[in-house]
């Protein structure tokens, strides 16, 4: 999508100089700040920080750090060892494992020689697939918003959590592909922007529909259930880090008190992710491994100091004893549809089997 009319993604491979370019996104809203990186740890550390992050861009980085790492040498310890590494990085998004999995399927078959130049490849693939399944994803989901809430003139008022636009895809987004998609379209439409405490993902998302023009206003988590019983809210639309078999959805910490609030207001609470999320093997949200981070995202408020120098202030003592679960599940009877790059359906086992025949077993 754009910045400053200029169309952007936040990864960019360099494969001639075996390198990556990220936007560092701890830097934003702050600041457009471009990383380059050529090492595996480097990768590592990326996705580790958040310096990139969001489910499918953590997929595809992960994909890029293995060919950066193969660039070493292409032998199996080296693939063995860059696999490792940045499958430790970041436990929920089963995007990261299901990227690693399909390049150690590449590659392993592969001379040690040739493994280096697929894996560039390889990963290349993976992030074009992302585009190309998040665009699917925001024309699918358009064409269920219009038939079930778009009336014509009349504004479409949607909210969404932490973010999942472009800056967590390679393009696009995955719940604000149809925003997008709607903007473009001459549909007026306006995102409630929740901020998502404690890492505040949801300044990501202000920042990226302001670079896009699409009309939003940013709101205290806290804000949330008070809009939706107040009639503001047409549509709740979140990406994912992982949807169980059985359609109960992990994404981020918040999330369910969202889908609780839309129950209880009867406004359809949607789910956006591309097949990459979708995790066959794990049964059901109970199963899903939540990621608790450090206290200091809680402890600390990050932010510009009054010469706009980036910013760290104490809110609490170092030793206050602070939880930070960075996830939740919502039980997917909350949820009225996922919607994939294959198109919608309920929240079940039934309902992805439908749209996955050959992926969902019968049990
Ligand atoms: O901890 P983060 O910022 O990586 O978490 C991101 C989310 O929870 C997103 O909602 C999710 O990855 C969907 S990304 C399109």
């Amino acid at each position: 999508m754009n910045v400053n009319g200029i169309p952007t993604r936040p990864l960019r491979p360099l494969t001639a100089d075996g390198a990556i370019e990220i936007i560092d996104q701890t830097q934003l809203p702050h600041r457009l700040v471009w990383q380059r990186i050529d090492s595996l740890d480097g990768c590592a550390w990326a996705i580790s920080s958040m310096q990139v992050r969001g489910a499918p861009l953590i997929g595809a980085t992960a994909a890029y750090g293995v060919a950066l790492a193969l660039a070493q040498d292409g032998s199996d310890a080296t693939l063995a060892a860059a696999l490792d590494c940045l499958g430790a990085t970041r436990p929920t998004a089963v995007n990261l494992h299901w990227a690693l999995t399909r390049m150690a399927q590449t590659l392993r078959p592969l001379p040690q020689a040739d493994r280096c130049p697929a894996a560039w490849a390889e990963a290349a693939c993976i992030a074009e697939e992302d585009v190309a399944q998040n665009a699917a994803i925001g024309q699918h989901a358009l064409a269920l918003w219009k038939d079930l809430i778009i009336a014509d003139d009349q504004v479409f008022n949607v909210m969404t959590h932490c973010n999942a636009g472009w800056l967590a895809t390679v393009d696009h987004g995955t719940a604000l592909a149809p925003i997008y998609a709607a903007h473009d379209a001459g549909i007026p439409v306006h995102v409630w922007v929740s901020e998502t405490r404690p890492r505040n993902q949801g300044l990501l998302t202000a920042w990226e529909l302001a670079q896009h023009g699409v009309p939003h206003t940013l709101i205290a988590d806290n804000a949330a259930g008070f809009l939706l019983r107040q009639g503001k809210v047409d549509a709740v639309i979140v990406g994912a880090d992982r949807i169980a078999a059985n359609g109960d959805v992990a994404n981020k910490i918040g999330t369910y008190l969202k889908a609780l609030a839309c129950a209880d207001n009867g406004i359809p609470f949607y789910v956006a992710a591309p097949r990459s999320t979708l995790d066959f093997a794990c049964p059901d949200g109970a199963a899903i491994p939540i990621e608790e981070r450090a206290g200091d995202e809680l402890r600390l408020v990050t932010g510009l100091d009054r010469a706009q120098q980036p910013a760290h202030l104490r809110q609490l003592p170092a030793d206050a004893d602070v939880a930070n679960p960075a996830f939740d599940v919502t039980p997917g009877w909350l949820v009225k549809a996922i919607i994939t790059e294959r198109g919608s359906c309920p929240a079940s086992r039934e309902g992805l089997r439908a749209l996955y025949p050959d992926e969902v077993g019968d049990d």
